[in-house]
């Protein structure tokens, strides 16, 4: 009988984590670099990227003068993961066209074959190197005719260094998208980790996903938690290479276990780099017992002296137990970025290997086989995901920690593109009678939207959707949003991605506003609509209230009709009336009626204004609305008497900084005037209004206050107006304040 070594050398397995150019040689690295060197082409090395050169003295001989080397292992002096990256980067200049790749990639399936692996992805630089003379459209039939004639299974993952910029990345990955190569399954980027943080090609990676393509990054290598945190937010990755740093925070932890995104771990390879002492000082064991996904693979074996069987046999020799080691060999074949039907057969096969070895296969552990689309669904939901990774005990983890009220939320504002994109699935059509009062004309100034009003639903996909360039814009774009929200299941959707977000953040009470007159054109009467909006809020983590916004466009008359049915119909969780719209077109008075309404039935007021227009626009809400609290407001700082009058009646403003700054009311943040209101007594609570369109959450608003200079007591004043101005019981304010104060007076 095969012993544990033995059955996992012979065992079919799979590779997720392999540079090509991590396979270079002696062999093959002599014979192309006399190519090009015959052709009198320089050594190349990018002087952005690699700064730690001069600690090489091989190396940047090398560099200089194109020689001093006559084996592989001489280049391999290095001592830290920079170096490192040095010596990959040098040495794989002379990897430069399509027939290189195809050279290296029969040695490597060889290799490969040799161990019994029968999948493989292989990361291929894409982009970057000014030597390389290929392009992803002239790879793809060169990749896709290595795949086919292969004996194994074999995609490729393109790899995007870091260093290229957004545009760029962006460009490559156009190309890549265009090139439509079937093989090629995937994307990462790789490189510094530390000097060239990943966030900036979100866009890349958007593209990416769109085009069909899978996600991956280094992350979490050379670089700590918050790394791989921004993997997971900004690019919004399925697995992450290496991620073994996700260590140092127990948050992440539980996080990568809790949303099953799998590591590829390369052990051999962070010891060699330096990023851990040894095997023993090295987390896979503590991340595998805490139930991350790991997986096991060799990076680049030809400089790391190592490959993918003697990672199994290290870990053996560590005390893992077969099982175990069998848990990591179907974990490979798990979160492949191949298509189901491929992993289900390989995840067969090595049933049946065991099976065959052991008699039977209970000693495999029972897998849950990822589906293509739970990954995605599963990567979805962590799309907005803010990163809130900080220090114990500093003031920004007391910011995220401490819990808050968020008391101006459009739910039409909270749809990510994930969201919506289910709603855009399940709906396939659209037409302008959708949206009330259809201005033909507005969409027409819109070019990216033009393609809507011919059918075209597609154009809704764009990942530009959520960029706009005016305020008009925005309004269309979120009323064409909303329009796809047509039945309840629809509604509790977007509500489920906004509450999943405020629990992240710790928000322990919201308002959440609903477009008045689109969710009395569901398919639903009002009081069913009612009913699940208090089951929504009944199922949610933190205590939610609705409020009903007619909003002004609709104009005084319709506005109260509306909210006559909904009085009619009220509801338990519905606190209040909001009015959102055109200020300049439909000024504050025109609704004194409906307010007037709303106040008699005692439900709580609150009304945008001074938001776009000045601070006369404010007054006659103050004087002849009543309301309770004013969304936005923030032009009354032009007026020292309008001021006076707010914080003599302690009329609160719910303040949107990052809305400001995005519709350009204020240039930026500095210039925003929240501080000066505080300072003149005005009480002012803080909220996101449209998180996703303006790219800031709650977290991110009260982040941005400390970092413009905000002293810690009055972050906490504010933190509390959220709860003395909300539409709650003072016993229910009462509550959340108590739990404020036991967080914020902890450390
Ligand atoms: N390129 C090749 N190997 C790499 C690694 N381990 N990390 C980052 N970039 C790489
Ligand atoms: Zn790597």
């Amino acid at each position: 009988m095969k012993d544990t070594v033995e059955l996992l050398r012979s065992i079919p397995k799979a590779e997720l984590h392999l540079h090509l150019g991590g396979t270079l040689s002696t062999e093959a690295f002599f014979p192309l670099y006399e190519k090009y060197r015959s052709k009198g082409e320089e050594p190349y090395l990018d002087s952005v990227r690699y700064s730690s050169i001069s600690k090489h003295p091989v190396l940047e001989n090398f560099l200089r003068t194109g020689s001093g080397a006559t084996t592989f292992e001489e280049f391999l002096d290095f001592t830290d993961f920079d170096g490192f990256l040095d010596v990959y980067g040098l040495t794989t200049c002379y990897v430069r066209d399509a027939e290189d790749i195809a050279l290296l990639a029969h040695a490597a399936i060889d290799d490969l074959v040799a161990q019994n692996v029968r999948y493989v992805e292989f990361d291929i630089t894409l982009g970057g190197h000014k030597v390389i003379k290929y392009s992803a459209g002239d790879l793809g039939p060169v990749m896709d005719d290595i795949s086919k004639n292969a004996p194994i299974e074999v995609r490729w993952i393109a790899g995007l260094p870091r260093f290229l910029g957004a545009e760029e990345s962006s460009r490559v990955v156009r190309e890549l998208v265009i090139a439509d190569s079937k093989s090629l399954v995937g994307v990462t980027m790789g490189g510094p980790e530390k000097q060239f943080p990943h966030a900036e090609h979100a866009e890349a990676f958007r593209l990416a996903a769109e085009g069909g393509l899978r996600l991956s990054c280094h992350a979490g290598e050379a670089d700590g938690a918050h790394s791989v945190w921004s993997a997971i937010n900004d690019l919004n990755v399925e697995r992450i290479g290496h991620g073994v740093r996700s260590i140092e925070d127990p948050q992440l932890v539980g996080y990568l276990a809790e949303e099953g995104i799998t590591l590829e771990v390369c052990p051999t390879s962070n010891i060699v780099t330096g990023i851990f002492r040894d095997l023993e000082h090295h987390p896979i064991r503590e991340l595998y017992e805490a139930g991350v996904p790991v997986t096991l693979n060799s990076d680049d074996p030809a400089f790391f002296g190592s490959n993918l069987n003697e990672e199994y046999e290290k870990l053996h020799r560590m005390g893992w137990t077969e099982e175990e080691l069998l848990e990591l060999v179907e974990n490979g074949f798990a979160a492949a970025f191949a298509d189901e039907e491929t992993i289900d057969g390989l995840l067969d096969e090595v049933q049946a290997y065991v099976e065959s070895e052991r008699g039977d296969s209970t000693a495999l552990p029972e897998i849950v086989r990822t589906s293509s689309s739970s990954v995605a669904s599963g990567s979805d939901a962590v799309h907005d995901a803010p990163d809130m990774n900080f220090e114990p005990g500093s003031v920004e983890d007391l910011i995220v920690r401490v819990p808050k009220a968020e008391l101006h939320i459009h739910l039409a504002g909270t749809m990510t593109a994930a969201v919506f994109a289910q709603l855009l699935d399940k709906h396939r059509s659209w037409s302008p009678d959708l949206v009330n009062g259809w201005d033909s004309s507005a969409m027409s100034r819109y070019a990216a939207l033009q393609p809507l009003l011919d059918g075209d639903l597609d154009v809704l996909r764009s990942p530009d959707l959520f960029q706009f360039e005016d305020m008009d814009q925005f309004g269309v774009t979120v009323r064409v949003l909303n329009s796809f929200v047509r039945d309840l299941d629809d509604v509790a959707l977007v509500a489920a991605g906004a509450i999943e977000n405020l629990e992240r953040q710790n928000v322990a009470y919201a308002e959440l506003t609903f477009d008045l007159e689109r969710f009395s054109r569901l398919e639903n009467s009002i009081l069913e609509v009612g009913k699940r909006l208090d089951a929504i809020s009944k199922a949610a983590p933190m205590q939610i209230n609705w409020l009903a916004d007619p909003t002004r466009d609709i104009g005084p008359e319709n506005a109260l009709g509306l909210v006559e049915r909904l009085i009619d119909a009220r509801f338990e969780t519905l606190a209040g009336i909001s009015l959102s719209g055109r200020e300049r077109d439909f000024p504050p008075r025109l609704f004194a009626e409906m307010f007037k309404l709303a106040q008699g039935a005692e439900l709580r007021t609150t009304i945008h204004a001074g938001e776009l227009l000045a601070a006369d626009s404010i007054w006659h809400v103050v004087q002849e609305l009543g309301v309770d609290r004013i969304g936005h407001g923030i032009r009354a700082i032009d007026d020292p008497e309008l001021i006076d009058v707010l914080a003599a009646d302690a009329i609160p403003l719910e303040v949107c900084p990052s809305a400001n700054v995005a519709t350009g009311m204020y240039p930026t943040l500095a210039n925003h005037p929240i501080h000066d209101l505080f300072e003149s007594g005005v009480t002012v609570t803080l909220s996101s209004d449209y998180p996703t369109f303006f790219g800031q959450d709650l977290v991110g608003e009260y982040l941005s206050l400390h970092e413009t200079g905000w002293a810690k007591n009055d972050l906490l004043e504010v933190v509390e107006n959220g709860f003395l101005m909300a539409f709650i019981s003072d016993e229910e304010a009462d509550r959340h304040l108590n739990r404020v104060h036991e967080i914020w007076e902890e450390e």
